[in-house]
């Protein structure tokens, strides 16, 4: 400290948020909980301001909608973290991709990408041009939650918004983007550089914002078999982690991916700090297949909530049980299901919550 100058009084560990301190490996007395899509769906009062703005986009893009609706979770279930009310797809509109998102039948991509003609009309994404109302709306966030929980922030990863880019929406087979990948990768990696680039940028603008960790979905990585992981999703993903730990080396980033359990080691190899585990892979695996530097996150099967509530309560223990002590945040092994009852969520953060280590 230079003379004449008062230091900043550090956050005690107390004071952090307790997913932080459980990424950051204090001990903490039980593990911090929250749940892939608390927001939206399945919660009564999210189908209410569906009626009222019935265009998902407008739900996702204006500061107010925004804020609302990821607070819903936060006043009922009070978890520990609470993830911003956006998609995956949403930067898109500031890529020159347009899109939508339809009621009954969910993205749809008006022009599908499959040249390289296309990919070269693709623009790079300015955040705070783009999307300014999730700036806002993370930092109201960030104010409302006053740090009694992380606000989280999300991105989708390359290859994942490449899949619906290039499919045209949801798909089944993925055959598009395997023709792509197999016939024509140097435009797949023009178009997944062009994401990389974006994505890692919008990271930094998220952190920048209030988010306080930062969750990187790549949902549909694991169609690739590992070699294919290897060339058309690490590298990138990597790219990403590596930029963004230049600017916010503090930053925790989460990495999904849903049917990783074949590629655990080789989403450890991205750096992230977090890897989020789908219910198909042993906890107790996973945590030694990840090694005692990476965080676990998950991984109940979201199924378990239209069960007993014994049911819930047990494949809650059994889970902390197997991801041992600290460097575990619990949640689901992907995000909850609609027509989930409100009521069995509610029970499992009162498990979640009565957990002492
Ligand atoms: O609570 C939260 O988790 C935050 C909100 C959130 C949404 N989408 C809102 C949403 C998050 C984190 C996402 C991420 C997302 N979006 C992913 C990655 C996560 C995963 O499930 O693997 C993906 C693949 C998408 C793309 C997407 N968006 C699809 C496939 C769909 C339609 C299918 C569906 O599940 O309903 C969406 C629409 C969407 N995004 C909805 C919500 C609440 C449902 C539509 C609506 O409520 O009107």
């Amino acid at each position: 400290t230079l003379p004449g100058t008062v230091a900043e009084p550090k956050l005690t560990a107390a004071a952090e948020p307790l997913l932080l301190n459980a990424v950051r490996g204090l001990d903490v007395e039980r593990p911090p909980v929250w749940l892939m899509r608390q927001a939206g769906r399945y919660m009564k009062s999210y189908q209410t301001i569906c009626e009222k703005h019935p265009s998902f986009r407008e739900r996702s893009e204006n500061v107010d909608l925004v804020v609302e609706i990821s607070l819903q979770p936060w006043k009922v279930f009070k978890p520990d973290g609470v993830i911003l009310f956006s998609d995956i797809l949403t930067p898109l509109s500031g890529m020159n991709i347009p899109f939508d998102i339809v009621k009954g039948k969910g993205p749809v991509i008006f022009d599908p990408i499959h040249s390289a003609a296309q990919v070269d009309q693709v623009t790079e994404f300015i955040p705070q041009g783009s999307v300014p109302y999730v700036g806002e709306a993370l930092t109201i966030l960030r104010k409302e939650v006053d740090n009694k929980a992380a606000v989280l922030g999300f991105v989708g990863a390359p290859f994942t918004l490449a899949s619906y880019v290039v499919e045209g929406g949801s798909s089944k087979h993925f055959s598009k983007i395997k023709r792509l990948a197999f016939s024509q990768p140097k435009v797949l990696h023009s178009l997944l550089q062009k994401f990389t680039t974006s994505m890692a940028r919008y990271i930094q603008y998220q952190a920048d914002n209030g988010a306080q960790a930062v969750q990187i979905f790549d949902s549909w990585a694991t169609e690739l078999s590992p070699v294919d992981f290897e060339e058309f999703s690490l590298p990138y993903l990597k790219q990403i982690v590596d930029t963004v730990k230049k600017t916010h080396p503090e930053l925790p980033l989460i990495l999904y991916a849903s049917g990783s359990g074949g590629l655990l080691e080789r989403l450890a190899l991205t750096g992230v700090d977090v890897v989020s585990l789908d219910w198909t892979v042993d906890m107790a695996d996973g945590r030694r297949r990840l090694g005692p530097n990476i965080t676990v996150q998950g991984n109940v099967d979201p199924g378990v909530l239209f069960g007993s509530k014994e049911i819930i309560t047990d494949r809650i223990h059994d889970t902390v049980r197997k991801a041992g002590r600290g460097k575990h945040i619990l949640n689901l092994g992907h995000g909850i299901v609609v027509g989930t009852p409100e009521e069995n969520v509610a029970h499992f953060f009162e498990v979640a919550k009565g957990i002492r280590y």
